[in-house]
């Protein structure tokens, strides 16, 4: 298939990857989960990964994350290479530029809602005051204020979700990331949080990318990078971008 792009507006990157490949070693041979991907990321785009099942939307997400490094290439965070950052300089990029959302929640079973979406502040020394005013206004913003004494499992796939938006956005990191956020949920469900998303997108300003497998949910995003075998195939940006940028 061949390359689709089109220009963007912005020239402000918040992530450049440069020819990056990533392989993996399986025992004697290696897998090329990714190759030549070049791209520009910039602040407040919205962004859509699809493809189909192992075509290289994990390995992609976690690069953008910085939770993984490259093979070969180059990923320049606030114009510098990852790769040259001390582990410690990595981790403190990711704990406060980027938020993450999982595909399983990955809440904290034993917490309540409210608690789940302190805790990123509580870890940053936060006080228990502030943390929680935070905490309940952004769960207020995601529709869950009745729901914030309620532990993970009296919530529904959808709520829980919803709580785990609260706690990547309760930072305000300027990146979120989310690796298949819905392919956990019904596609209603599905629907609803890839609009909440954007809804924050629109009113926050912060950059989501977000992975799926599913061509029905890229009506509403701003540009879909398609992968297929590892490489990118498509990278368009779409009208529901040009509206938000007008
Ligand atoms: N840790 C690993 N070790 C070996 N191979 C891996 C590893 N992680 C991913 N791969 C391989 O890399 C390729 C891309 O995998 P990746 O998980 O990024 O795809 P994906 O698009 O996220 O798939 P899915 O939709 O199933 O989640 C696949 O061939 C996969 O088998
Ligand atoms: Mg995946």
């Amino acid at each position: 298939m061949q390359l689709q792009s089109n220009k963007r507006l912005d020239p402000m990157p918040l992530i450049t990857l440069k020819q990056v490949k990533r392989c993996y070693r399986l025992g004697q041979t290696s897998i090329t989960a990714l190759s030549d991907i070049n791209l520009q990321i910039e602040q407040g785009e919205f962004v859509a990964v699809w493809g189909p099942s192992g075509s290289g939307k994990s390995t992609l997400c976690n690069l953008i994350g910085t939770l993984d490094n490259p093979t070969f290439g180059q990923i320049i965070v606030n114009g510098r290479n990852i790769a040259e950052m001390t582990d410690a300089e990595q981790s403190d990029h990711r704990n406060h530029s980027v938020g993450f959302i999982f595909q399983r929640f990955n809440l904290i079973s034993v917490l309540t809602a409210l608690e789940n979406v302190c805790l990123p502040l509580t870890l940053r020394g936060e006080s228990k005051t502030v943390s929680s005013q935070k905490a309940r206004s952004i769960l207020a913003d995601v529709g869950l204020e009745t729901e914030a004494d309620r532990r993970p499992d009296k919530l529904s796939g959808g709520q829980q979700q919803r709580v785990a938006i609260a706690r990547a956005l309760v930072t305000e990191p300027p990146l979120i990331v989310a690796d298949e956020p819905t392919a956990n949920l019904d596609s209603k469900t599905a629907e609803q949080i890839v609009a909440l998303m954007r809804r924050f997108n629109h009113s926050l300003g912060t950059t989501f990318i977000f992975s799926t497998h599913d061509e029905h949910l890229l009506k509403e995003v701003g540009r879909r990078i398609r992968l297929h075998d590892g490489r990118i195939i498509e990278d368009i940006v779409t009208t529901a971008n040009e509206k938000q940028v007008c």
